[in-house]
């Protein structure tokens, strides 16, 4: 079963209450926090997270673009965290803060940039929720696809089956109705899409059909 995981970046934040009506249907919510320092650019933080549960009853899928995380990841959990991802290059002790989220209640999820192979979540991989493979280097919305990431991502789906793990793959960036297929094809089971849902006219009829692909 696939899960489709708006971006509320690329949402209009004057009226973001509106937007995520529009996107209602999708299975999750992916809040993207950047902190001008691990990725760069700046995106938003905890006043954003604070208003969310208000005006939206979505799975919160929290992915944390920023250096210390294990500083910030209790006050979103507080603030309503179904999931929380990290960056495998911002931990230097990524099984402890995999250990902190999971204590927390929390879902927990590592990332890896398209450049970070996947020997750095191989000893958390027994551990985690979720592995997100970036197909862009994160930052920004509405960059295109890296397709060298499929094998990645193929090569993560037969390590997770070979020890039977129930790991989900997420992919994020780039993913629109051409790329869907294709990393679908490939193992991906959550797909993040930003630009793709929220400028489209019709974003409900678009998470289904890259819930399709
Ligand atoms: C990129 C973010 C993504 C981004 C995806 O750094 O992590 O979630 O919003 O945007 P699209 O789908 O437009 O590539
Ligand atoms: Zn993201």
């Amino acid at each position: 079963m696939i899960k489709i995981a708006p971006s509320i970046l690329s949402a209009d934040f004057s009226r973001l209450a509106e937007d995520l009506c529009r996107v209602k249907d999708a299975d999750w919510l992916h809040v993207d926090v950047m902190d001008g320092h691990f990725v760069p650019n700046i995106s938003f933080g905890f006043p954003i997270m604070e208003v969310l549960p208000g005006i939206t009853d979505q799975f919160l899928d929290v992915h944390l673009m920023i250096q210390n995380p294990s500083t910030y990841i209790p006050r979103f959990a507080e603030l309503g965290a179904g999931l929380i991802t990290v960056h495998a290059e911002a931990c230097v002790h990524l099984h402890r803060v995999v250990q902190q989220i999971k204590e927390l209640g929390v879902k927990a999820g590592v990332a890896l940039n398209p450049g970070t192979p996947l020997n750095a979540i191989l000893h958390v991989l027994e551990d985690v929720d979720l592995i997100l493979v970036m197909t862009v280097n994160p930052g920004f919305g509405g960059q295109p696809f890296i397709s060298t990431m499929l094998p990645k991502i193929e090569e993560l789906r037969r390590l997770i089956a070979a020890k039977d793990l129930s790991v989900d793959i997420q992919v994020d960036g780039g993913i629109n109705l051409q790329t869907a297929p294709q990393v679908v094809a490939a193992g991906a089971n959550v797909l993040v899409a930003g630009s793709a849902i929220f400028r489209s006219p019709d974003p409900g009829r678009m998470i289904a059909e890259l819930r399709t692909v």
